[in-house]
C-alpha cells in the first residue's frame, strides 16, 4: 500500500470514529456507494452548502434558488437525452471479475504517462537549478516530447472512437494501449457494453395504471423546465441565473473510493441563462469565479487544476472540470459546461411549450444559451475533510490528529470546557454556553482531563476551545485555545463573542 492509500484509510477510519461519515445500512452490512452524514459530517455538510449559497445566491443579485422535486415527468429524461445517452462505456476483466469505465482505464493510462513527465521536469529543476526554463524543457527534451505524442495520440484515438460511437475500436485502444487490470494485472478484457445510469421506479397504484419514472440523475433539469417559471415571476433579465442544491441518484457501476463515487449523492448546480454568441465569454468567466471560490478555502493553490473536456457531453461545446487532488490523484471535484441551447430546444420540442425569452435590448425572443457549475457537495466534503486532516508530532513527543477546517466550515466553531467538574466551574461555562449558542453552533465537554478533551476537539476540527478556571469565577476572564497553532490567550468573557466572530465569520471568506 502507498503512502497515499495509507493516508486515505485513515481519512476514511477517521470519519467514521469521528461522527463524519457512516455506511448506509451498516447494520446489515451496509449498502454499496451509499452513505450517511453523522453528527459532525451533517453540520460540515450543511456549512459548505451555506458557503455555496451564499457565494451564489446571497452575492450576485442576478442569482435565484429554486428547490425543485427528484421525481419529474419521465418524458423531461428522453428531452434531455438521458434515457438514450446516459450511459458508460463498460468494460470487464474475466480474471479479476471487477467492471471498468472504459475511458477511466484509458485517462488514467494517460495519467502515468504525465507522471513520468512530471518526474523528468522535477529531475531537471533539481540538476539546472534557478536557469531551469520548464517551457523550453518542455519543447525540447526527447523523452518529455515522445511521451506527450503518447498521450496526444492516445486523446485523440478516443475522442475519435467516441464521437463514432465505436465500441469495437475502443477495445482495441485498450488491448493496443497494453492497459492491464490493476487488481489481477492481466488483459483478459471483455468488449465493451453501454449501461444506463438512471434508477427507475414506478409510479401509480396499481400495476396496470402505473408508469415508470426515474429518479433524476442530475438536478440540472430541475432548473430548465421551470426556467420560464422563474424568469417571468423574478422579473430576472438575461443574464441570470438559477442555483439549486439537491439529492442525484446515479446507478454507478465503479464505485470504489468512498464518498468520491455514490450512487445517491448531492449537487450545487447553477446555470446561467445567456444571450446566444456570449457564451464563451461566459464560460470562460464563470470557470474563473469557480476556481477563485475554491482558493479562498485556502486548502492549498497546488491541489487545483482544469481539466478540458475530450469527450463533450451529448449537450456541451466547450466543458472542463476543476480538478482536485484527492488522496487518490487529481480527480473531478467540480464541472463547467457551455451547454447551448441544448436543453430548453429538447424541452420546447417534446412539451411543446415555447420557452423562449423575449429581450427588449434587442425586440426578439431566442431560447437562451446556457453556461453550468456543477460541483458535488460530498467531493467538496471529501475534499475539505482530506486536505484538511493532519497527524502532528508535538514538541513534547506527543502525536494529535487535527482537522484544519476553515473556521466557518468546522462543524462547532467553539467548545466550552470546564477545567474541572465542580467548584461551580460547570454552573459558569454552561452560562456561557447558553449566551453563545445562539451566536454559533458550539458544543460543551467536561468528561476526562481538559488535554484530551482539547485532542478530542482538535478531531473534529473545532477552532476554538475556551476552558473555564477558578480564576474564571474571580475576574470573568477565560482561556481561548487555538486548535491550529495551540496558541492559549486569556481573554474577558464579555470579549469572547467578537473574539471568535472574527475568526470564522462567513465573510472574511466571502469578501
Ligand atoms: N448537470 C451536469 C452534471 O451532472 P456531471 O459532471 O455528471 O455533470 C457534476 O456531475 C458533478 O457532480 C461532478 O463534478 C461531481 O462532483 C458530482 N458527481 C457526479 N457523479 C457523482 C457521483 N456518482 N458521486 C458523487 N458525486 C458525483
Amino acid at each position: 500500500m502507498n503512502a497515499n492509500q495509507d493516508n486515505f484509510k485513515k481519512i476514511i477510519s477517521h470519519a467514521k470514529e469521528y461522527g463524519f461519515i457512516f455506511q448506509s445500512s451498516e447494520i446489515y452490512d451496509g449498502l454499496s456507494a451509499v452513505y450517511d452524514y453523522a453528527q459532525n459530517g451533517v453540520e460540515l455538510k450543511n456549512n459548505i452548502k451555506k458557503y455555496w449559497w451564499a457565494s451564489m445566491v446571497q452575492m450576485n443579485d442576478n442569482i435565484v434558488g429554486l428547490d425543485s422535486s427528484i421525481l419529474m415527468h419521465p418524458t423531461t429524461w428522453k428531452a434531455s437525452g438521458h434515457v438514450d445517452a446516459f450511459n458508460d462505456p463498460l468494460i470487464d476483466n474475466k480474471d479479476s471479475k471487477l467492471r471498468y469505465r472504459a475511458d477511466v482505464l484509458i485517462e488514467d493510462y494517460i495519467a502515468k504517462i504525465e507522471s513520468k513527465i512530471n518526474k523528468e521536469i522535477q529531475k531537471a529543476k533539481k540538476r539546472f537549478g534557478d536557469k531551469f526554463d520548464e517551457n523550453q524543457f518542455k519543447k525540447t527534451n526527447p523523452r518529455v516530447l515522445e511521451n506527450q505524442k503518447k498521450i496526444d495520440n492516445t486523446i485523440s484515438e478516443m475522442k475519435k472512437c467516441f464521437d463514432n460511437d465505436d465500441l469495437v475500436s475502443l477495445k482495441k485502444l485498450i488491448d493496443d494501449l497494453g492497459i492491464v487490470d490493476p487488481v489481477s494485472g492481466t488483459k483478459n478484457w471483455t468488449d465493451i457494453k453501454q449501461f444506463n445510469l438512471m434508477f427507475s421506479t414506478s409510479i401509480g397504484a396499481s400495476s396496470e395504471s402505473s408508469s415508470e419514472i426515474f429518479l433524476r440523475p442530475e438536478t440540472a433539469q430541475g432548473i430548465f423546465v421551470n426556467f420560464l417559471n422563474v424568469q417571468k415571476s423574478s422579473r430576472k433579465k438575461i443574464p441570470f441565473g438559477i442555483a439549486q442544491i439537491g439529492k442525484a441518484f446515479r446507478n454507478e457501476i465503479i464505485a470504489r473510493q468512498f464518498i468520491f463515487r455514490m450512487r445517491e449523492f448531492e449537487q450545487m448546480e447553477m446555470q446561467f441563462f445567456v444571450k446566444p454568441g456570449t457564451q464563451s465569454e461566459w464560460y470562460e468567466k464563470w470557470k474563473e469565479i469557480r476556481m477563485k471560490w475554491h482558493k479562498a478555502l485556502a486548502l492549498g493553490d497546488e491541489n487545483y487544476r482544469f481539466h478540458d473536456h475530450d469527450k463533450l457531453a451529448h449537450y456541451a461545446d466547450a466543458a472542463c472540470d476543476i480538478e482536485f487532488n484527492f488522496p487518490f490523484g487529481f480527480k473531478e471535484l467540480e464541472g463547467i459546461h457551455s451547454r447551448t441551447d441544448f436543453d430548453l430546444a429538447q424541452h420546447e420540442e417534446y412539451s411543446g411549450k415555447k420557452l423562449r425569452y423575449f429581450d427588449p435590448e434587442i425586440n426578439e425572443s431566442y431560447v437562451p444559451y446556457v453556461v453550468e457549475t456543477s460541483i458535488g457537495l460530498d467531493r467538496m466534503f471529501l475534499a475539505v475533510l482530506a486536505s484538511s486532516f493532519n497527524e502532528e508530532q508535538l514538541k513534547d513527543n506527543s502525536s494529535r490528529v487535527v482537522l484544519k477546517i476553515p473556521g466557518f466550515l468546522a462543524p462547532y466553531k467553539l467548545a466550552i470546557l470546564p477545567l474541572v467538574k465542580k467548584d461551580g466551574l460547570p454552573a459558569y461555562a454552561k452560562k456561557i454556553y447558553d449566551d453563545l449558542k445562539i451566536h454559533f453552533n458550539i458544543t460543551y465537554d467536561e468528561k476526562d482531563a481538559v488535554g484530551r478533551r482539547y485532542r478530542r476537539q482538535d478531531a473534529i476540527g473545532t477552532p476554538v476551545c475556551l476552558t473555564v478556571d477558578h480564576d474564571t469565577i474571580n475576574d470573568d476572564s477565560v482561556t481561548l485555545r487555538f486548535r491550529d497553532s495551540m496558541e492559549q490567550i486569556r481573554v474577558k468573557v464579555i470579549d469572547v463573542k467578537n473574539e471568535i466572530d472574527s475568526r470564522i465569520n462567513i465573510s472574511n471568506w466571502l469578501s
